[in-house]
C-alpha cells in the first residue's frame, strides 16, 4: 500500500474554542496537509414528537460546520465526518433509538438530512458503550447495535443512489478493552457494514487504580500482573483482528494527553507506583487526571523516563506522575500501523498536540508531524516487526468487568467547561422554543428551572442547559456553580 493509502483521522472537539488563550483551538488552527479525515465532536441523539433525531450540542455547532467546509476548497480529498454520542453523552438515548427497526429508521433519517445539510461526508457512532451494563447499555444492546450499524450502511447506499452524491462514510468508536468488546460489538456484522473503525486504544490505565500505570502502552511489559498483560494497543489492535475486524479497516487510535496521578510517595515513581489519588488539572484543561500534551511540555522540570516495553514515555514532576505520548513513541505508533497493515491512526484529539509550536520548541504540531511520518514509513525509529513480539495465544478476558479498562475517547476531555471558562451562549444546546414570550436579544433564565436558561436573538428564543452541577447565574449571564447564584 502506498502511504496516501493510509487514513490520518483527528478528532475535532466542539469546546477546544472555549480554552484561554494560546490553548484555544478553532477550525482555522487545523493544518489539513496533516490529516485525511477530520470527526468533529460531538453530536448527540434527541427525540422530539416526529421521533428520534440527530441534534448538535452547542451553539457555535453551524459556524464551525461551515469553516471546516471551506477547507475542501483548498483540500478536496479531505473528508468530514460527524461524530455521535460521547462519554458525557451518556446510553439511554442511544439503548432507546436502537431498539428497534422503526426508531433506528427515525434517527437515521434525520442523521442524513442533517449531514447533507451541513454537507459532511460521514458519521461516526461513539456510543460508549453498547451492550455495557455499567455504562447502562443492556446486554441485547450488542445486537441492536450491530443492526443500527447494518441499517445505517444499507440507508446510506440508497441515499447515494437516489442523490446522485458519493455514499456517506460510516464508522464507529470503539473499545479495546477484551471485555467492553466481547459484551459490545458483533464483530463480523460490523466489519462488513463499517468503512472503517476507530479504536480508543487509549485510557487503559488510571487514577481509579491504585497505582501507575501508563494508559496508552503500545506492548506489554514483562513485570505486568497477568490481568493487564492486555491492556496496551497491541494486544487490543490483536484482540480485534482475532475476532474478525480486518487490519485494514482498524485505525489505531492515539491520544494526545498524557493520564496523570499524584504519587504517594515521590521517591517511588516507577511504573506500579503507589498514588494518593489523580494528578492536578492542568492550567488550560482544567480537568483532574488529564494533562494535554502542549501543557506537558510547558513542564520544564519534569523528568521523562522511557519504558522499554512499553514503548511510551512517563515524566515526573515533584509528586506528580505522567503518562503520555510524545514525538518518539507516536513515530513509532504511526510505523506500527503500517507495519501492521492497519487503516492509519486516528488522534485523540487535535487540539491538544502543541498545534501552534507556541508551548515548546518543535514548531507546530510536533505529535501530528512524528505520527504522520511514521504512518508514511519515514524515519522509522527502532521499528520491531510488531508480529514477532505479539503473543500468538488469544488473550483471555483480562480486564475485569465494572473497571472502566477503556472509559472513553471522550471521557478524556469532554467535561462541562467551568464557569469561569465559558460565556454562557457558546457552552451550550441550541434548541428553539416558543414557551416565553419574547423578552429582547440577550440571556434570560427560564423561570421553570434553574438549570436552564434562554438565549435571544433575532426574535428567536433559544433553550439552554447549562452543563451537569450548574445553575443560571442571571447577575453574570454565565452558569455557575448554586453557591455563587443569590436566590
Ligand atoms: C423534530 O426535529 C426535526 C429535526 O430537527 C424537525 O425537522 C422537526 O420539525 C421536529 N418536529 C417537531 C414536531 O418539533
Ligand atoms: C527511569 O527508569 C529506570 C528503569 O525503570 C529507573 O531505574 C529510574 O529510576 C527511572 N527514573 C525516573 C526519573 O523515574
Amino acid at each position: 500500500l502506498s502511504s496516501s493509502s493510509k487514513k490520518l483521522v483527528v478528532y475535532f472537539t466542539n469546546w477546544a474554542h472555549l480554552r484561554k488563550d494560546e490553548a484555544r483551538f478553532v477550525p482555522g488552527d487545523i493544518d489539513p496537509s496533516l490529516c485525511t479525515h477530520i470527526i468533529y465532536s460531538f453530536a448527540k441523539v434527541n427525540k422530539n414528537e416526529s421521533g428520534f433525531i440527530l441534534e448538535g450540542t452547542q451553539w457555535s455547532d453551524m459556524e464551525m460546520f461551515s469553516e471546516l467546509v471551506s477547507i475542501k476548497d483548498k483540500y478536496p480529498n479531505l473528508k468530514l465526518l460527524l461524530a455521535v454520542g460521547g462519554w458525557n453523552h451518556g446510553t439511554a438515548m442511544f439503548n432507546e433509538m436502537a431498539s428497534s427497526a422503526a426508531t433506528r429508521a427515525q434517527f437515521i433519517k434525520s442523521t442524513i438530512k442533517y449531514l447533507r445539510d451541513i454537507k459532511f461526508d460521514g458519521f461516526d457512532y461513539d456510543w460508549e458503550y453498547p451492550g455495557n451494563s455499567d455504562r447502562g447499555s443492556p446486554p441485547e444492546t450488542k445486537r441492536h447495535f450491530a443492526e443500527l450499524i447494518q441499517d445505517t450502511r444499507s440507508a446510506f447506499e440508497e441515499e447515494a443512489k437516489t442523490s446522485g452524491k458519493p455514499r456517506l462514510l460510516l464508522t464507529a468508536a470503539v473499545a479495546a478493552g477484551v471485555y467492553a468488546v466481547d459484551s459490545g460489538y458483533d464483530v463480523l456484522t460490523i466489519a462488513k457494514s463499517v468503512d472503517f473503525i476507530n479504536l480508543m486504544a487509549y485510557d487503559f490505565h488510571g487514577s481509579w487504580e491504585d497505582t501507575t500505570g501508563h494508559h496508552s502502552a503500545l506492548y506489554h511489559r514483562q513485570d505486568e500482573p497477568p490481568a493487564h498483560k492486555t491492556a496496551n494497543q497491541d494486544a487490543a489492535v490483536n484482540y480485534w483482528i482475532q475476532q474478525g475486524m480486518p487490519p485494514d479497516k482498524i485505525v489505531l487510535g492515539v491520544a494526545f494527553y498524557g493520564r496523570t496521578f499524584t504519587l504517594r510517595n515521590p521517591e517511588v515513581h516507577g511504573l506500579g507506583a503507589p498514588i494518593r489519588g489523580p494528578g492536578t488539572p492542568g492550567p488550560y484543561t482544567l480537568e483532574p487526571s488529564m494533562l494535554a500534551y502542549f501543557e506537558i511540555c510547558e513542564l520544564q522540570s519534569a523528568q521523562r523516563n522511557w519504558s522499554c516495553q512499553h514503548k511510551v514515555p512517563y515524566s515526573i514532576c515533584g509528586n506528580q506522575w505522567i503518562g503520555y505520548d510524545d514525538t518518539e513513541s507516536l513515530r513509532m505508533k504511526g510505523e506500527y500501523a503500517r507495519s501492521k497493515g492497519l487503516g492509519g491512526v486516528m488522534v485523540w484529539s487535535i487540539d491538544m498536540d502543541d498545534f501552534k509550536g507556541k508551548f515548546g520548541t518543535m514548531g507546530p504540531y510536533p505529535l501530528l508531524r512524528a505520527l504522520k511520518s511514521g504512518l508514511d514509513g519515514r524515519g522509522s525509529l527502532d521499528a520491531r516487526p510488531s508480529d514477532t513480539q505479539v503473543a500468538p495465544t488469544a488473550p483471555k478476558p483480562a480486564d475485569v468487568p465494572g473497571k472502566p479498562s477503556s472509559p472513553s475517547v471522550s471521557n478524556s476531555a469532554q467535561v462541562p467547561p467551568k464557569p469561569s471558562q465559558s460565556k454562557a451562549e457558546d457552552v451550550h444546546d441550541k434548541s428553539e422554543t416558543g414557551v416565553m414570550s419574547y423578552p429582547g436579544d440577550g440571556l434570560f433564565p427560564d423561570p421553570k428551572d434553574p438549570t436552564k436558561y434562554y438565549s435571544c436573538a433575532n426574535g428567536i428564543m433559544y433553550s439552554q442547559q447549562c452543563p451537569p452541577g450548574l445553575v443560571f447565574n442571571p447577575v453574570t449571564k454565565t452558569c455557575d456553580w448554586p453557591q455563587n447564584v443569590r436566590k
